[in-house]
């Protein structure tokens, strides 16, 4: 089974909007799994707070390294629950757990969510769709304190480039991606095959009935019943659809305008 991991302070955003839909009915039927990590059970003081001011100025909070640093550890443990647990209470996390928290790491994708990454695409989901266990860490606020990111050394990875309030929504943007591909979660199994991206171009345009509406038809091919002649629609129109809206990714599958 696929296992998803996020690390989040807001727990509720990704497990209600996952729990919903296909990919509600995958983790249902334990085709993918999803672990959530609240990072605010490991905030070390009354008020629970995880966010500080910024060293140097600057507008905003940041999420402090050391409840981020405990719950990764404490999500190591839950992965590796076969090896002897490492400490995850503040008394006991020393400078000696670094480096096996560095050799656990290594074993298993870990993201970071940040419009400093590396754009999530087709290809990152396919590449991630193949993991056993992915680690989503989400920030909030302005970001969190590099130290963290140096102790964990995640891929920081973008859905885009615009800025959103944290990470959250992004990793759930990724989990859906990489779900549907993940065997069984899709009922029919071709039917991410033939859309938009997997073969580098842009999806052909999909009717259903009525063949007609307020004098608009479906185009005749289509009802034709003429496999073959389908088949040519359907390539010319993702070929034209992709050189019109998308000439990068045209160019990249070798179309031109003629
Ligand atoms: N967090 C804030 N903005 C983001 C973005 N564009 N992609 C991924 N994570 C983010």
């Amino acid at each position: 089974m696929m296992n998803f991991h996020v690390m989040t302070l807001f727990p509720d955003m990704v497990r209600n909007t996952l729990s919903e839909s296909i990919t509600g009915r995958a983790i249902e039927k334990q085709l993918i799994g999803l672990n959530l990590i609240n990072i605010r059970d490991f905030a070390q003081n009354k008020t629970r707070h995880v966010d500080d001011y910024i060293y140097g100025g600057g507008s905003g909070m940041l999420m402090q390294v050391e409840p981020v640093f405990l719950s990764f550890i404490s999500l190591l443990n839950q992965i590796y629950s076969d090896r002897e647990s490492l400490p995850t209470s503040k008394e006991e996390v020393t400078e000696a757990v670094i480096p096996e928290v560095k050799e656990r790491r290594k074993g298993i994708r870990v993201l970071y969510m940040s419009p400093k990454g590396r754009t999530f695409d087709q290809e990152y989901a396919a590449e991630l769709s193949k993991e056993e266990n992915v680690v989503f860490l989400c920030g909030h606020y302005e970001g969190i304190d590099e130290r963290a990111l140096s102790l964990i050394e995640p891929e920081e990875v973008s859905l885009g480039d615009f800025v959103l309030t944290g990470g959250e929504i992004a990793s759930i943007a990724m989990i859906d991606a990489v779900s549907r591909l993940v065997p069984g979660v899709l009922g029919n199994e071709m039917s991410y095959v033939d859309e938009s991206f997997s073969g580098g171009l842009l999806e052909y345009p999909q009717y259903t009935r009525p063949a007609e509406y307020l004098g608009l038809k479906v185009p005749d091919i289509l009802l034709s019943g003429d496999h073959a002649k389908v088949e040519k629609w359907r390539r010319a129109e993702s070929e034209a659809v992709t050189v019109e809206r998308r000439p990068d990714l045209a160019e990249k599958a070798g179309l031109t305008k003629d």
